[in-house]
């Protein structure tokens, strides 16, 4: 063992959630060797093997330097037979090539099905189930799809009309031109609610495949029937390329959280597309097209590629404005704390919170409220900060959930 004197003790906790994950990355070719895997589980539906994944990739994230040794893995936890091995591989790409990977990571990533899987999820609206049924069928190009007759909900067909922008990141000056115009309009319908800027942007993120927002009213219960006012005023003004309001139709997956069924039902969300003017001083050629929905019926445009699919048959460099993803979720002040966490994430630091939750301290938390089997009861909390601390976890600031 001549490496042993040079190995770096890492001492990492194994749930997320005791961990502070910045955005710096040390290990960014095993991670991303490891979110490859991960990702490509996620679209075969491998839920085990996807965790399994992320939660080996998120222990990597959160170490303070570079993996250079293989004995300074020693000791971490998560990291299975499998993310080793991948790990070791990456390593000695790393070492000999430059920009060595693994090849089961690189066969995976050349592989039709992963690739079709990409394309095709990559549609709004589409999961791993549709793009599996397609695929089966032969459909593995948005051409294809195009040609195969097949009947897209109205989601799909707005996640395929806008493929380009939706496939492009959002910046986060793009995420607060959004959010101006959504804080406008909700204090328009009701004033004296506060709107949170939420997701990956609340952590920080230069960038993100969507832009997030949680609505509340410090008077409980001002916040009921808040959102089809506040999305048909959006669309109203033009603001809306496509939108679905429901009342809270989510179930937690994993750790199953109790159900809270008066609570429940008072959750309210949006999954929209947003119109986002670009240059707004510079209007080009003439007027911008405004609220009309001419865009919807027209039936023009050729996607090729996924990157050749032109909007509206206009070439995306010359419009003026983009389609951005945007969700919106309200909750009653009650749970606003609650809402908070949730949806902050990252997706994996919420999923080993419930975890931790449930397995550590026999306690369901979801985005609604915190039970306690063992007293019996909800805990109230009116910050994060009191969340963790009935958790008994040591409290993590937004910016250091980026597991
Ligand atoms: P990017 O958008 O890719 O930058 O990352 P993100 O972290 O913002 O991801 P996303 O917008 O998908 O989700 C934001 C947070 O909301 C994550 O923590 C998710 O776990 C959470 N989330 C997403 N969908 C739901 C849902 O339906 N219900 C609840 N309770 N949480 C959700
Ligand atoms: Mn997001
Ligand atoms: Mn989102």
């Amino acid at each position: 063992q001549i490496n042993e004197a040079a190995a770096v003790v890492f001492s990492v906790p194994s749930y997320a959630c005791q961990r502070r994950t910045t955005l710096q990355n040390h290990n960014t070719v095993l991670t991303e060797a490891l979110s490859l895997l991960a990702e490509n589980a996620e679209l075969n539906e491998e839920d085990g093997r996807a965790i399994a994944f992320r939660r080996s990739e998120a222990v990597l994230k959160a170490l303070p330097k570079a993996v250079t040794n293989l004995a300074d893995l020693r000791g971490l936890p998560c990291l299975g037979e499998h993310s080793l091995k991948i790990i070791k591989a990456s390593r000695k790409g790393c070492d000999v090539l430059k920009d060595g990977v693994s090849s089961e990571v690189e066969t995976t990533r050349q592989s039709d099905r992963y690739k079709a899987l990409k394309v095709l999820t990559g549609i709004f609206g589409v999961g791993a189930k549709t793009a599996d049924r397609w695929i089966k069928m032969g459909i593995s190009t948005l051409h294809q799809l195009q040609a195969s007759g097949e009947t897209l909900n109205q989601a799909q067909q707005a996640g395929l009309e806008h493929y380009e922008d939706l496939n492009q990141p959002v910046a986060k000056a793009e995420a607060d031109a959004i959010g101006d115009v959504v804080q406008k309009v909700v204090l328009s319908v009701l004033p004296g609610a506060l709107i949170t800027l939420i997701g990956g942007f609340r952590r920080g993120k230069p960038t993100g495949h969507d832009v997030d927002f949680l609505i509340t009213h410090p008077e409980e219960g001002r916040e009921v029937g808040l959102l089809p006012k506040v999305a048909s005023l959006l669309k109203s003004q033009g603001f809306l390329l496509y939108q679905k309001t429901t009342r809270n139709s989510y179930l937690e997956s994993d750790d199953g959280p109790a159900r809270l069924s008066s609570n429940m039902d008072r959750f309210e969300r949006c999954f929209s597309i947003f119109k986002l003017e670009m240059n707004p001083g510079t209007t080009r050629s003439g007027t911008p097209r405004s609220s009309s929905r001419t865009e919807s019926q027209s039936d023009d445009h050729s996607p090729q590629t996924p990157g050749g699919v032109h909007e509206n048959g206009l070439d995306s460099r010359r419009r003026s404005w983009r389609a951005v993803r945007v969700d919106l979720v309200v909750s009653p002040i009650s749970q606003f704390a609650f809402a908070l966490l949730g949806w902050t994430g990252s997706k994996l630091f919420e999923r080993e919170m419930r975890r931790w939750a449930g397995h550590e301290k026999a306690m369901s938390l979801s985005s609604h409220a915190l039970y306690d089997t063992k007293q019996r009861r909800y805990l109230r909390a009116a910050s994060e900060e009191e969340i963790f601390a009935h958790l008994g976890l040591e409290y993590i600031p937004p910016s250091e959930r980026n597991a």
